[in-house]
């Protein structure tokens, strides 16, 4: 189907070959959003592993996707007002490939967007910082759109991602926030609504009070670095040794 037309009209039916052929072109239009979703998760999960490496902690808790369904994306566009057609979703709708990373610190929300953002291949195009500057009911996280290039049989297209990023103590507001919202069909007692935002100060205050615990620690790591198992390393469960000429080789100068 040529970018442009309409989806679908009521008026006017279609034949089981035109069906299966439209199915087969939105099928490929949604399986791009999910391959560039796995991207970009497998990029997340790159990251964790090796800052683990070298920075001896997770900064990522655990990392959740998700793909918008037909029925929302087509809510969307009617609510937003958007011409409909594949070319405007393409261009309009941002979160048809949603991937939400839970951390353990807020600087770790930084470093993940800083890292992600360096890398030549993710172009960021949305970056909306909620932590720095939170919504009035006190939401908080940080929010990233990007575009990643997925690598087809016969074409490659550009496909944006949400990426939202937060903490746990966020993630807890965040969610409990979505369910009353929607209990309440949007229309929160006013009473809840201040209860949720003095929930939301204090979750960011756990998170001030969690960092600076975190960072001592950390101190006290780097002051007692002495490690038993310097010629050992554990890649993927598997115990490597590492001989002393290999080790030698990784010397920059004689400086070491
Ligand atoms: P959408 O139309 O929902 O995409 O919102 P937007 O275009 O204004 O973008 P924004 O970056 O503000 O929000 C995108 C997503 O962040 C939402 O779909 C939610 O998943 C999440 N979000 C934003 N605000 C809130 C909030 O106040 N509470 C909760 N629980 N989630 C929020
Ligand atoms: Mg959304």
């Amino acid at each position: 189907m040529a970018e442009g037309v309409s989806i679908m009209r009521n008026d006017k039916s279609l034949d089981l070959e035109q069906i299966r052929k439209l199915k087969l072109e939105f099928t490929r239009f949604m399986m791009s959003y999910k391959f560039a979703m796995d991207e970009v998760k497998t990029k997340i999960d790159i990251l964790n592993q090796e800052f683990n490496y070298v920075h001896e902690y997770n900064p990522i808790e655990y990392v959740k996707t998700r793909l918008k369904t037909p029925e929302s994306i087509l809510k969307k566009m009617y609510r937003k007002g958007y011409e409909l057609s594949l070319s405007s979703i393409r261009e309009n709708i941002h979160d048809i490939a949603g991937i939400r990373i839970i951390c353990s610190f807020v600087s770790d929300i930084y470093k993940i967007s800083e890292m992600l953002a360096k890398q030549e291949d993710i172009q960021v195009i949305m970056c909306k910082d909620y932590i720095k500057n939170p919504k009035p009911n006190g939401y908080r996280s940080l929010h990233l759109v990007v575009k990643v290039p997925v690598f087809m049989s016969d074409r490659v297209d550009n496909v944006s991602v949400e990426i939202q990023i937060r903490t746990i103590a966020m993630d807890f507001w965040a969610s409990l926030e979505h369910k009353i919202y929607y209990k309440y069909d949007r229309d929160v007692p006013e009473d809840l609504i201040k209860q949720l935002k003095e929930a939301a100060e204090s979750a960011a205050e756990l998170d001030r009070k969690m960092e600076n615990i975190h960072k001592q620690v950390l101190e006290f790591n780097n002051d007692n670095d002495y490690d038993n198992d310097l010629q050992n390393l554990l890649i993927n469960n598997e115990g490597f040794h590492i001989p002393d000429a290999i080790l030698r080789l990784f010397m920059i100068n004689d400086s070491i």
